[in-house]
């Protein structure tokens, strides 16, 4: 109980401390950071590449069993120590014990994963203006690829794009937590939902559709192997930003009377509807038009340009796609880039302007490893694949599941029942203990034993 009341008696003192101010304001940011390029372009292809629905299921119950309990366990932790995510677990673990680690790799994985992230959101960018221009507007996917192409191969163009795009989020970020991020995704959100409705109602019209929606939603199980199920409990991590202490930094933003699970839930649901909505918008189109369904990580470049030239008023709906990804990834980079300019800024006392250039110019570097993975470093490769790949598959499928199981564990095994009940009822406020029993349950055996053995069977390590 010590470790409580100290985490108690620190977030009182620290009344100053920026955080999101309205019910509306958690709900959009949370949401903000779990939406993005995940819901648009990695869901999509991932979903093309596996098969469709079976991969779906897969997928659904993943973000359940996995995905919704750490959820719930990040944002608890954060708001019980209102701090950054390593003092967090400096804070609410018994002394002397390394649980901060989890947050510390969470830093690295916020590196990892905003290096290729902005690249794509630097495509995605680049997309909405070659969009108005006219320049990506034909249906013959040959054209499409090959303008695709020469954007990724030029790496002058890469680096300028993905230079803007961080200095966009930098530029937000320093305006504080809630007039910076709240204020933007409160206005962005809404915008989001209403263009995903549009285009989704759009392809959905498309003659032959059906066939699109039949590949999301009829399984075939047969394409379901041990790789497939990591790569869904993968997406399912980074889909809700979890396991690298993004959800423990926004946790630390909610408001004491904010209903934990209620919210999570809420998000969580909110998400799959996203990812539901750019599958129902994609894959009539794709089919429709008689495209391949399984192009893989370009089919938001190439397919998806081509699918739109192919429609009446595609130019339109076209500008308003990109439009659309691009605020979704604004919202989720905004989350990432959250987690160490919060770490240098309260823990190591730099000012928040400073934590935040600092970062930018270390990534604007770094970055720079993707950007250029399609060009001047394309024949740079580790385990076989490029910076891109490579990151994307380490965060993915092994640091953000790594950090899922050892939140589970210090949570159902170190935090225990009285303290879990204490802090997801609001002190008692809210009558949830049967929820908080489950969720106690499923953090200590279900999770983390379920990570674990997808893990070991995905990497083929047993
Ligand atoms: N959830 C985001 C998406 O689906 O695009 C990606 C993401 C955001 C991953 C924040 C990790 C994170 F910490």
């Amino acid at each position: 109980m010590k470790q409580d009341s100290r985490s108690s008696a620190s977030a009182g003192a620290s009344k100053a401390r920026d955080g999101f101010t309205s019910s509306f304001g958690v709900l959009a940011a949370t949401l903000g950071s779990a939406v993005g390029l995940g819901n648009i372009w990695k869901f999509p292809y991932l979903t093309g590449t596996n098969g469709g629905a079976g991969f779906l299921i897969v997928y659904v119950c993943a973000t359940l069993l996995v995905g919704l309990p750490v959820m719930i366990s990040e944002i608890m932790l954060g708001r019980r120590a209102k701090s950054d995510a390593v003092t967090a677990l400096k804070k609410l673990a018994p002394a002397g014990q390394p649980w901060w680690l989890i947050s510390a790799f969470g830093v690295l994985s916020a590196f990892l994963i905003m290096a290729f992230y902005s690249e794509v959101a630097a495509w995605v960018f680049a997309y909405v203006f070659k969009a108005i221009g006219g320049g990506i507007l034909s249906s013959n996917p040959q054209v499409t690829s090959s303008a695709f192409g020469k954007l990724i191969a030029d790496p002058v163009q890469s680096l300028l794009w993905q230079w803007l795009v961080l200095a966009l989020i930098g530029g937000i970020l320093l305006m504080g937590v809630a007039k910076g991020i709240e204020a933007v995704t409160k206005k962005l959100m809404p915008i989001l939902f209403l263009l995903l409705v549009v285009i989704g109602v759009r392809s959905l019209m498309l003659p032959g559709a059906m066939q699109g929606v039949s590949f999301l939603f009829t399984p075939d199980f047969s394409k379901i192997t041990a790789g497939v199920v990591l790569t869904a409990v993968g997406l399912a991590f980074f889909k809700l930003s979890i396991g690298m202490g993004t959800m423990m930094t926004y946790g630390s933003y909610f408001r004491d009377d904010q209903n934990i699970p209620a919210t999570t839930l809420r998000v969580m649901c909110a998400d799959l509807f996203v990812s539901m909505l750019a599958g129902i918008a994609i894959f009539p189109a794709v089919f429709a038009f008689g495209f391949k369904p399984e192009a893989g990580p370009s089919l938001l470049f190439i397919t998806i340009p081509a699918v739109f030239a192919s429609m009446p008023m595609g130019q339109l709906f076209m500008v308003a796609f990109f439009i659309l990804a691009a605020i979704a990834s604004t919202g989720a980079m905004l989350s990432i880039l959250e987690v160490p300019v919060s770490v240098l800024s309260e823990r190591f006392g730099i000012s928040r302007p400073r934590a935040t250039v600092l970062n930018l110019l270390v990534l604007a570097l770094f970055g720079a490893t993707c950007a250029l993975s399609n060009s001047s470093m394309a024949d740079f490769k580790l385990f076989g694949m490029t910076m891109f790949d490579l990151f994307d598959f380490v965060t993915s499928n092994i640091l953000m599941p790594l950090g899922g199981i050892f939140l589970c564990l210090f949570v159902g095994w170190v935090w225990g029942f009285e303290r879990l009940k204490a802090a997801l009822s609001n002190e008692g406020r809210l009558h949830n203990e049967g929820l908080v029993r489950v969720l106690l349950l499923v953090v200590r055996f279900v999770s983390p034993l379920l990570i674990l053995v997808v893990m070991l069977k995905g990497l083929k390590l047993f």
